[in-house]
C-alpha cells in the first residue's frame, strides 16, 4: 500500500491542493496550534461520516467546528451571549472552544443530534487558510482513533492512520501540544467541559469567577468527560516522584529534569525547568514515543495541578484508569 503523503503546508499550492480534496468529500489532516486534526466540510455530512469512520469514533461524540471568520458564528449558532463574544474578543484565534445553541445549517451528524455546537477560531496559520480557502468550517476532531493519544506532529498522524488518508499537511510540531479548553454557554451559565490548553484561571480572569463543571446532573455530554480517553496502549501508572519502584521493562515520563539517576533507560523529560507550557507542548509527543517502546508499564510522574498542569494531570488521570484499571 501508499504511504499517505505528507506534504509542507507552508509549500505553495498544498493549502488549495488540501482545500481542493475537502470539496470532493475528503478528510485530510491538518495542523492547528493544539493538536493535528482530522477534517471534513462541516456542511457535508456525507464527509463528515468519513471521519467517524476513520476514528472509529462512537457517532454519540460530537465534533469541534472550526472557522476562519467570526461571520459564522452568526451563522452556525444562535443566540450568542454576550460573554461568548466577550470570550471569542479574548481568546480567538486561539484554543478555546465555544459550545452555543446550533442552527439548522449545523448537520445533526456533526453535533451527534445534540442541539448545541462547539466551534473554535484556531491559531494556526495553515488552519485558518484551510479553512479560509475551503470558503466554509472545517469539523475536525484530533487525529487519533478513538480514545488513543492527540498527534502533535505529521509523523505521528501518518503512523496513526498509515495509508487511509489522501493528505496530511505537515504545519510542524503544534505549540500547544494539548486540546483546546471546552466552555458552554448554553444557559446563561459558563460551564466547563474540558480542561485545555487555555488555564481556568485565565478564564477566570475574564469572567470574574471559575467557570462551573459540566455536564448538568452527571450526564455525559462530552465524552472527553469520559473517564477513559486519551490513553496509551501501555499501562500506564502515575507516581509521585522518581523515587518509587521502576522494573528493567518499565519506561518514565518526567515532569521536570530528575534530581537523581532514574533506573530506566527510557526517560522522557517533559520540561528539564519544570515549565508547564513546555510540559503541555511535549506530553503527547514523548507519551506517544513512549508507547512505541512496548515496555510493560509507563511511570508518569505528577505535575502540579495549577494553570496547563491541570488539563496534563486530566490526561494522565484517563489514561492511568483505562490502562489499569
Ligand atoms: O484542540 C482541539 O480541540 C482539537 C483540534 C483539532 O481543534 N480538536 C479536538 O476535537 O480535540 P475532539 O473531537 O478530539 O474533542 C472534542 C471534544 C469531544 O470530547 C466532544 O465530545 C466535545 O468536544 N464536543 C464537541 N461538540 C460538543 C457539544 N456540542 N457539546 C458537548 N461537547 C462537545
Ligand atoms: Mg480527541
Amino acid at each position: 500500500m501508499t504511504k499517505t503523503p505528507i506534504r509542507d503546508g507552508f509549500e505553495a499550492g498544498a493549502v488549495d491542493d488540501a482545500a481542493a480534496l475537502l470539496r470532493k468529500g475528503e478528510v485530510v489532516a491538518f495542523p492547528t496550534e493544539t493538536v493535528y486534526g482530522l477534517g471534513a466540510n462541516a456542511l457535508d455530512p456525507v464527509a463528515v461520516a468519513r471521519i467517524f469512520e476513520l476514528k472509529e469514533r462512537p457517532r454519540f461524540d460530537p465534533l469541534i467546528v472550526h472557522i476562519a471568520d467570526r461571520a459564522w458564528v452568526e451563522r452556525l449558532a444562535s443566540p450568542i451571549p454576550d460573554k461568548a463574544r466577550l470570550l471569542m474578543d479574548r481568546f480567538w484565534p486561539g484554543p478555546l472552544t465555544i459550545i452555543l445553541k446550533k442552527r439548522e445549517i449545523v448537520p445533526d451528524i456533526v453535533t451527534a443530534g445534540l442541539p448545541t455546537v462547539g466551534m473554535r477560531m484556531p491559531k494556526h496559520p495553515i488552519a485558518l487558510r484551510l479553512v479560509d480557502c475551503l470558503g466554509a468550517p472545517i469539523a475536525a476532531p484530533s487525529a487519533n482513533p478513538f480514545g488513543y493519544m492527540s498527534p502533535t506532529t505529521a509523523g505521528d498522524v501518518a503512523s496513526l492512520f498509515d495509508s487511509r488518508l489522501p493528505l496530511i499537511l505537515d504545519g510542524g510540531p503544534c505549540s500547544y501540544g494539548i486540546e483546546s479548553t471546552i466552555v458552554s454557554l448554553v444557559d446563561g451559565q459558563v460551564r466547563l467541559h474540558r480542561h485545555g490548553s487555555i488555564a481556568v484561571e485565565e478564564l477566570a480572569g475574564l469572567l470574574g469567577t471559575l467557570p462551573e463543571r459540566g455536564p448538568d446532573k452527571g450526564r455525559c455530554e462530552s465524552p472527553g468527560e469520559l473517564p477513559y480517553h486519551y490513553a496509551p496502549h501501555t499501562p500506564l501508572r502515575i507516581v509521585a516522584s522518581l523515587g518509587e519502584i521502576l522494573t528493567e521493562k518499565s519506561c518514565f515520563l518526567a515532569f521536570a529534569k530528575p534530581a537523581s539517576r532514574v533506573g530506566s533507560r527510557h526517560v522522557r523529560v517533559l520540561s528539564e525547568k519544570g515549565d508547564l507550557r513546555e510540559a503541555a507542548s511535549r506530553f503527547f509527543s514523548c507519551l506517544i514515543d513512549l508507547d512505541r517502546l512496548g515496555m510493560e508499564v509507563i511511570y508518569a510522574e505528577k505535575v502540579p495541578e495549577r494553570g496547563l498542569g491541570r488539563a496534563i494531570m486530566d490526561r494522565l488521570k484517563k489514561a492511568a484508569t483505562k490502562t489499569c484499571g
